[in-house]
């Protein structure tokens, strides 16, 4: 289904094509919503961009399009505004037949792509350390851009990169066969695991780094006793990891971490070495990027893919990875979600990994697929105090979403003591978990955020708890109207509340879109917001089951299940929760 703003867009383009001036844009870009409303519900700046182009005053292009269109069902209104922009105001039954459409769809209205592929790397936590909430962000807004292009109909590959190779392990290994402690280990084995590895850099000599040292070269080696542990490591890490994931709602397609391309490491280093991409520097292998280098933070740096002593690095593990995804799924599109620091890092591998393949006899054209993007977002702060129990100095993921979840229960307590103890607890997971979510997805990723327990828990402003009330509201009247199969049918536009609200409900896709290709949800959530205050709006001027009229009631049920089915949309791709009662 297309959305309404591209079905606009053909509109324009047919009227260009019977003036004959079709031909003059090169790029033609998307109508738009309205920034303002009282000029209109969506804008064109075709006529505009034609004027310019052919040094004609926009003004009268925009006037004689306007003409062209003549009188149409589709619009109340088409004014010409500014220097030649086009303004559409949406005729009442042409926005109700769309909206109707787009509900009435099962993907609500969100495009279908058809054979498109995305792989994206998320979460992508360290084994044998505690996932923290520096891995939070990655999880939660990998797994939210995860669900938008799903919407969206492409096949996705979620990918768990773990860090599940490396030197560390020796040192572990060291520090497990002289001071394991069973018991601490059965209670929390992450826990146990890091208090060795600690140990081990307490107690760091020349001496003992070489027979970590030797450890490690055992494993790599295939040493069996030394194999089984590393095995070990990782199961008890992943289970726990597990336990963070289901809590989430989060799932992987393939969990490939860095072992899995040990193997390849020394091809790639030979293969870069061959094509003259990489460099020896003191018998390290390094791959130079010169100064004026482009994208300009590459400029004078150097990505590592092989130490003195043999040893690969991060970066050699990437390109591997590069060169696997593109053999094994052929995607349109690779996303990896980390945080800031490693941006640098990711156009390193980007363009080593084009200039690597541009050696082999990819074109240019190739190289434009799969399309390589890092999704940084900024560091995650908690005020002072703002943990009861904080054990250690990293605080774990698991511990933060258990906080949110007992302060939720305390408010649910409060507030819904007649519900059952079951129920309660429910609804305080849920809420407490949504919220966790919610609070890093409404953010501009890009910004270091800042947990505020009292804002983040607010039945009010832009929280999970404000749009998952608004939902449980609606889903009440439907409740209590006795509304058995609820329908879209019956929808019409009384007023101009209710228009609002139509016409915001038609953007959903829009939104989706825009929030998908820049890869922000904090634009999806914008939207939900501005949706669940125009439902409540609504709700308070517009009351739906005391109507005075079986039409109007009919007419207003319809619109409450319309903005239920939107909001059930939104929140199934942020991962909030969507609760019938609260
Ligand atoms: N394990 C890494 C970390 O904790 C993140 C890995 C991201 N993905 C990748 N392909 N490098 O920082």
């Amino acid at each position: 289904m297309k959305t309404i703003t591209a079905e606009l867009t053909d509109m324009v383009m047919a009227q260009l094509q019977d003036l004959g001036i079709d031909g003059v844009l090169k790029k033609v870009e998307e109508v738009q919503i309205c920034k303002n409303p009282k000029f209109g519900d969506f804008q064109s700046n075709h006529a505009f961009q034609i004027g310019k182009i052919q040094r004609t005053n926009p003004r009268q292009v925009a006037e004689s399009v306007k003409e062209a269109f003549g009188e149409q069902p589709a619009f109340s209104e088409i004014s010409v505004a500014g220097p030649g922009f086009l303004n559409f105001r949406l005729s009442n039954e042409w926005l109700v037949a769309k909206l109707q459409a787009m509900t009435n769809d099962e993907h609500r209205g969100i495009p279908q792509v058809s054979d498109k592929t995305v792989v994206i790397d998320f979460s992508s936590p360290n084994v044998a350390k505690r996932m923290h909430i520096g891995h939070m962000r990655s999880t939660i807004i990998g797994h939210t851009i995860d669900q938008m292009y799903r919407a969206a109909g492409w096949k996705v590959i979620a990918d768990n990169h773990i860090g599940d190779w490396g030197t560390q392990f020796g040192k572990l290994m060291v520090s497990w066969r002289e001071d394991m402690n069973p018991e601490a280990f059965a209670a929390d084995p992450i826990g146990e695991l890091e208090r060795l590895y600690v140990r081990f850099g307490q107690l760091e000599t020349p001496e003992r780094l070489e027979l970590a040292k030797q450890e490690t070269v055992k494993l790599q080696q295939g040493d069996e006793e030394n194999r089984r542990l590393w095995k070990h490591f990782i199961d008890v890490s992943l289970k726990e990891f597990n336990s963070v994931y289901d809590r989430l709602g989060i799932a992987f397609d393939v969990v490939l971490g860095e072992s899995f391309y040990n193997d390849a490491l020394p091809d790639v280093v030979s293969s870069l070495q061959e094509h003259g991409i990489s460099t020896d520097s003191d018998g390290a292998v390094i791959v130079a990027f010169e100064k004026g280098s482009k994208p300009k933070m590459l400029s004078e740096t150097a990505l590592v893919i092989q130490k003195q002593d043999g040893a690969y690095l991060y970066g050699t593990t990437d390109l591997a990875t590069c060169e696997y995804r593109l053999n094994t799924w052929n995607p349109d599109e690779v996303v990896y979600v980390t945080d800031m620091r490693q941006q640098l890092h990711f156009q390193q591998v980007f363009k080593t990994w084009q200039d690597w393949r541009l050696n082999r006899g990819a074109t240019e054209e190739d190289l434009q697929s799969p399309q390589l993007t890092h999704v940084w977002f900024g560091m995650l702060k908690l005020p002072e105090g703002a943990m009861s129990t904080r054990a250690g100095n990293v605080i774990r993921l698991v511990d933060l979403l258990d906080e949110a979840v007992q302060r939720a229960r305390a408010v649910v307590d409060e507030k819904s003591s007649f519900l059952p103890e079951e129920q309660r607890a429910a609804i305080a997971e849920a809420v407490g978990v949504s919220s966790i979510r919610y609070a890093d997805l409404s953010q501009n990723p890009q910004t270091d955020v800042t947990f505020e327990w009292d804002k983040l828990l607010s039945l009010e402003g832009n929280t999970a708890p404000f749009l998952m009330y608004s939902y449980a509201r609606a889903k009440s009247i439907l409740r209590k109207g006795g509304v058995e199969n609820p329908t879209v049918a019956d929808l019409q536009i009384l007023d101009d509340v209710e228009r609002d609200l139509a016409l915001l409900m038609l953007q959903f896709p829009i939104q989706v879109q825009a929030a998908m290709s820049s890869h922000r949800p904090n634009i999806l959530c914008e939207y939900l917001y501005a949706l669940a205050s125009s439902f409540n709006r609504f709700y308070f001027s517009n009351p739906v089951l005391t109507a005075s009229d079986d039409s109007v009631k009919k007419s207003r049920l319809s619109m409450v299940e319309a903005m239920l089915r939107v909001m059930e949309k939104g929140f199934s791709i942020l991962g909030i929760r969507a609760l019938d009662r609260m």
